[in-house]
């Protein structure tokens, strides 16, 4: 019984070292992917947020490397009208656009930007 149990966890962990090499090219390739997804949605946002996430003009925050979760709450907020402030109403019709999908992949973009040397090389305008 014992002997079975110590030709089993080699096993196991060599088994688990080979799903992790076949699957992370995979996980790569979508986060790639996403990352242009992304990219093509945000040229609506690059007027005001600029074309590499920071802005030119002072009302308008920078988006480049911000917080995935914070990006994404922040559209949810502005579709739902949770944020009002100031010059929220521009936001709040940008937002109204998006899908939920649209927010993941812009969201995922604009928190890439500047965070990731690899992604960012390709993505310089
Ligand atoms: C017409 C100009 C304009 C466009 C276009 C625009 N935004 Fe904005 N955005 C703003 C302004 C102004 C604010 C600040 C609003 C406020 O006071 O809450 C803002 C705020 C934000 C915030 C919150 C940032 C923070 O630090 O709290 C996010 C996230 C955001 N925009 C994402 C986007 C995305 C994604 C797009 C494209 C789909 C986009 N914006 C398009 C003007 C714009």
């Amino acid at each position: 019984m014992s002997l079975d149990k110590q030709i089993f966890k080699p096993l196991q962990i060599v088994g688990g070292l080979i799903m992790t090499l076949v699957t992370l090219p995979i996980f790569a390739e979508t986060n790639q992917e996403q990352f242009e997804l992304g990219k093509q949605k945000a040229k609506v946002c690059m007027t005001c947020h600029g074309v590499d996430g920071i802005s030119t003009q002072e009302p308008y925050p920078n988006l480049r490397g911000q917080k995935i979760g914070y990006l994404i709450s922040s559209l949810k907020d502005y579709q739902t009208r949770e944020r009002t402030s100031g010059l929220a109403v521009l936001m709040q019709q940008q937002a109204d656009m998006l899908t939920d999908q649209d927010i993941q992949d812009i969201s995922y973009y604009y928190s890439q930007l500047g965070n990731n040397s690899t992604l960012d090389s390709d993505s310089k305008l």
